[in-house]
């Protein structure tokens, strides 16, 4: 990696055997992860107690090489769909790096993006209706039997998914059933917690990643005083006052589909999310990409985007 200060000895397995892309390593987590090393300290990500999620993380090495080398941090939470062995192949991987330092912060989650498409299970699994005590695991911890999660679905909770929305989507590339009592009880951890820095690389190839992982991050970083929580407004307004907003550094691989990448950035923006493209201290943002479907052999180039949601009036006071 450019700039190499961070510790590079995370070993990750790939794999042939998923029904997703996540066996492989892209070249767009190990952009994001240089991207991070050099703007560590400016985006806060070697502050004391930080909280980093990573969304769709395949192997893991995006989200480990940020665990190895953010001693400071409470949480490292890797997330994956359980479906297709995604999650257990994730898991897998953290677990034979758990013996390096500063692996303790690091968590593994559920987070299936299709899940977040139902407005009415997010409302539920953010009120805590249905969830198990299960949640997120611990590299030390026994292994998990996602297969057998899977199983115990939920009753009276997800309805079936928005087959408007995700018309098109490959239903062998993405979950297509409610989610399991655990997988409730780990997006219940990440709604209610507080997230810091979101992590991604590469997500968007299908429709589920078009429609799904926007919807992920608005709710993700919802403003905590539209949450459901019971606080009293003080409380409120001190736990904004520790926070610093959440913030998602997404590696992007332009140009490989054009259509999705129009689609996605409509999402974001249609959900309230400003994204613009960031490049290390002292570099110089590349020229504009052509516009999209204008060039026969477009540049494939791996960008950085950061991805917010704007202040709204009054956020200024709290932070
Ligand atoms: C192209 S791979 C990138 C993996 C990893 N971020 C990397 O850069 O090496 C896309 C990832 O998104 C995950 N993904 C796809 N659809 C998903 C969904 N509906 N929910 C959660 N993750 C999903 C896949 O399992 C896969 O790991």
């Amino acid at each position: 990696m450019a700039g190499a200060d961070w510790i590079d000895d995370i070993t990750v397995q790939t794999t042939k055997q998923l029904t997703t892309t996540g066996g492989t390593v892209w070249n767009a987590a190990r952009r994001c992860a240089s991207y991070l090393e050099h703007e560590a300290t400016i985006i806060g990500l070697d502050r004391p107690g930080v909280r980093v999620l990573e969304l769709g993380a395949g192997c893991g090495l995006l989200g480990l090489l940020v665990a190895r080398n953010t001693p400071a941090a409470a949480e490292v939470c890797l997330t994956e769909q359980a479906f297709g062995g995604a999650l257990q192949h994730l898991w897998l991987n953290v677990q034979a790096n758990s013996h390096l330092p500063h692996m303790a912060s690091v968590t593994t989650c559920a987070c299936d993006w299709t899940h977040f498409m139902d407005p009415q299970l997010v409302a539920a699994a953010r009120s805590g209706a249905g969830c198990s005590p299960a949640g997120c695991v611990q590299p030390q911890q026994q292994q998990p039997d996602y297969q057998q999660q899977q199983q115990q679905q939920l009753v009276g909770i997800g309805q079936p998914h928005e087959q408007a929305a995700c018309q098109g989507s490959s239903s062998s590339s993405s979950s297509s059933s409610p989610p399991s009592a655990a997988e409730v009880a780990d997006m219940r951890h990440l709604l209610c917690s507080h997230w810091d820095i979101i992590i991604g690389s590469d997500l968007v190839y299908n429709s589920a990643g078009v429609m799904g992982f926007p919807r992920v991050l608005a709710a993700l970083m919802q403003p905590p005083n539209s949450t459901t929580e019971q606080q009293q407004p003080q409380q409120q307004q001190q736990q904004q006052q520790q926070q610093q907003q959440t913030v998602m550094y997404y590696a992007h691989t332009k140009h490989r589909f054009d259509a999705m990448d129009v689609d996605l950035f409509e999402q974001l923006q249609r959900l309230g999310l400003c994204v613009a493209e960031v490049v290390e201290a002292g570099q110089e943002l590349p020229p504009a990409s052509p516009p999209p479907f204008s060039s026969l052999y477009p540049e494939m180039r791996c960008a950085v985007f950061r991805i917010s949601r704007p202040a709204a009036a009054g956020d200024e006071d709290a932070a």
